[in-house]
């Protein structure tokens, strides 16, 4: 699902970036323009780093589910 409509970046994406190492959405935006227009995305990106960073750290692989993205970014 696209979170960054502006820049087509998904919550895939987001969540690869933050596999590959990077840490905040500043980190995230070195790869992904995520949030660099309108900046509409900005908290759903976010959560979803932050989600990223929580489930590798409990070591699980488990995506958030579709529901959960769409209502970051419906709350965004
Ligand atoms: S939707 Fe991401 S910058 Fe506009």
């Amino acid at each position: 699902m696209f979170v960054c409509i502006c820049n087509a970046v998904s919550d895939h994406q987001i969540a690869d970036a933050v596999s590959a190492g990077a840490r905040d959405l500043e980190d995230v935006q070195q790869v992904l323009k995520v949030s660099t227009g309108c900046g509409t995305c900005r908290s759903a990106a976010e959560a979803i780093i932050e989600n990223t960073l929580l489930q590798t750290a409990a070591g699980r692989n488990h995506a958030l589910h579709a529901n959960d993205i769409a209502a970051l970014v419906y709350a965004a």
